[in-house]
């Protein structure tokens, strides 16, 4: 049988390896934190939730970042509630970690440039969609793409850095020896504790 890992009855360490799955999420395509799972709260009330691709995650400022177009219903969201949450679990890991906080739409800031000028064509396409995320089509291909040239224009009024900064970080490390569930909320500094399972 392997060995615990360290972090198992260390706190400290098991959020250290929290923000290590994290920021190696948006460069591991396979890693589970690649494609997080975002959370936010509807007009009415009501959970929603979807996949994302996370591009950034800042261990020294605790913050996630992610794109969206504007248009699309987690902006206005995020925009109405102020708050998001993120979640993955990786099965080779056997860790889940959940992440919410105060999350912010950059869309004509120096954040929100850098993002832009770091993305890939390909993705930049997509923010030139007529019409908007979500709108109704009368057939699955009734709707339109820019070219890459034109993305650069059409795409970049559209585009949307979302930062979210973890206020209450959560992790779930499967082991049959013993599962170690922990949170750690920023008062300051991380304040963290176990939990049952
Ligand atoms: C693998 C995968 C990655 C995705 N990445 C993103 C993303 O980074 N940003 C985004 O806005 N939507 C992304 N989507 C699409 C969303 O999951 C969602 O379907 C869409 O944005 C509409 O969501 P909304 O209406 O709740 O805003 C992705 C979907 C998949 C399946």
């Amino acid at each position: 049988m392997d060995p615990l890992p360290p972090f198992h009855d260390d706190l400290d360490a098991a959020r250290a390896e929290v923000w290590r799955l994290l920021e190696e999420g948006p460069a591991l395509r396979r890693n589970a934190f690649h494609m997080p799972a975002l959370a936010t709260v509807d007009a009415a009330g009501h959970p929603q939730v979807r996949t994302v691709v996370l591009r950034q995650a800042d261990p020294a400022a605790g913050a996630l970042r992610f794109h969206c177009d504007r248009r699309s219903d987690k902006a206005s969201e995020i925009a109405a509630s102020g708050h998001a949450a993120l979640h993955g679990y990786d099965s080779a890991a056997k860790i889940q970690i959940r992440a919410s906080g105060p999350a912010t739409l950059h869309s004509d800031d120096a954040l929100a440039e850098a993002a832009w000028a770091g993305a890939m064509a390909m993705s930049r396409i997509c923010y030139g969609a007529d019409p908007a995320p979500g709108a109704v089509l009368p057939r699955g291909d009734a709707y339109t793409l820019p070219d890459a040239e034109t993305a650069l224009t059409l795409g970049r009024p559209n585009f949307c850095a979302v930062v979210v900064r973890v206020a209450r970080l959560e992790f779930l490390y499967l082991d049959r020896r013993g599962h170690r569930r922990a949170a750690w909320e920023r008062a300051g500094n991380w304040r963290g504790c176990w939990l049952a399972p």
